[in-house]
């Protein structure tokens, strides 16, 4: 093998420079050279790209979004784009790709994996939902960019005496929601993955009250219902002052934390190592701290929830 690829694809992840680096660097260390891709799928199938010498992950490291530019591209959705795509790395020499993503940027590493490009994923996502591995880059700075926001929320939430919904990212998943809620103390926090409903959230509220509480904070996953809609609710059910905080995309960006540039340094070195020994259709990833691959397959069905000892922490706690 002499060439390999990267791209960047999906919502992009705080860590995912730090792990293109990593990429960039290993394969130059073992010979290789490597191509950036921009945008993702779209600019593989309209040949944006770029060779990536030493010095273009320079400076990197500590920032926080992608490079390499990221996007959601449908067209590569199609069987006809899925070879286009092979077509153009084939016309480049390309025999290896690396794509840090999450479950839609496996599915097309999956597609050309089985074309005959030796692919390996990296599972890089603030939500936290691909499963079958220790974690995700960029979920440790997503929760750590929530708290931030929670703590200074609460200040105003004190002096105010109100009542906060803060609604988190995650898209179905309640990872982000649940790690920010238990870290800011929240007193409620609602996850696509446990039932509940609002009335025992408002009751949970009147007897912090009854006992003294001056505030509170809910926090709501945007997978389990719209906090616009259960700050409504709660004040029509007690008459709190009750103001909604919706923190969006702020979650994605900003320099990654410690342990996200730690992780993407590890899987994008074994990511150009796995594909150098020939693995293909994998995922890198970490298990119990050790570098492993999944088969994508297997990470298709491995289902990662919330911890339900968590949950009943963050309840308990709370109380
Ligand atoms: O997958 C990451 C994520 O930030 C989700 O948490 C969120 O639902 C979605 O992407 C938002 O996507 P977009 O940036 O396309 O609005």
């Amino acid at each position: 093998m002499q060439k390999i690829a990267v791209l960047t694809s999906g919502g992009d992840a705080p860590g995912m420079n730090a792990g293109v680096r990593a990429v960039v660097r290993t394969a130059i260390y073992h010979g290789l050279e490597v191509v950036g891709i921009r945008r993702g799928y779209a600019g593989l199938l309209d040949g944006d790209m770029k060779p990536m010498p030493i010095e273009s992950v320079g400076d990197i490291i500590q920032r926080g979004g992608t490079c390499l530019y990221t996007a959601r591209c449908l067209e590569f959705l199609t069987e006809d784009g899925q070879r286009r795509g092979y077509e153009r790395l084939q016309e480049l020499g390309v025999e290896g790709l690396i794509v840090f993503g999450g479950d839609g940027s496996f599915r097309g590493a999956q597609k050309l994996h089985h074309l005959g490009i030796k692919t390996i994923g990296v599972p890089s996502t603030i939500d936290n939902d691909i499963g079958a591995c220790d974690a995700n880059i960029g979920f440790d700075t997503a929760v750590q960019t929530a708290i931030e926001a929670i703590d200074k929320i609460r200040d105003t939430a004190t002096s105010h005496e109100r009542t906060y919904v803060i609604e988190v990212m995650g898209r179905s998943a309640g990872h982000i929601a649940l790690a920010a809620g238990l870290a800011g103390g929240a007193e409620s926090v609602l996850v696509p993955e446990v039932p509940y409903k609002l009335e025992d959230v408002v009751a949970k509220l009147q007897r912090g009250v009854a006992r003294g509480k001056k505030h509170s904070i809910i926090i709501v996953a945007e997978g389990a219902g719209s906090g616009a809609e259960v700050g409504r609710y709660i004040e029509q059910h007690t008459g709190y002052d009750t103001r909604v905080t919706v923190l969006g995309h702020v979650q994605r960006g900003g320099a990654p934390s410690a342990a996200d540039r730690v992780l993407a340094s590890r899987l994008g070195a074994h990511a150009v190592e796995l594909v150098l020994k020939g693995v293909s259709g994998h995922m890198a990833a970490t298990h119990h701290g050790e570098l492993t691959s999944v088969p994508f397959d297997e990470v298709f069905r491995a289902e990662r929830k919330p911890s339900r000892a968590v949950y009943e922490l963050a309840d308990i706690l709370s109380i």
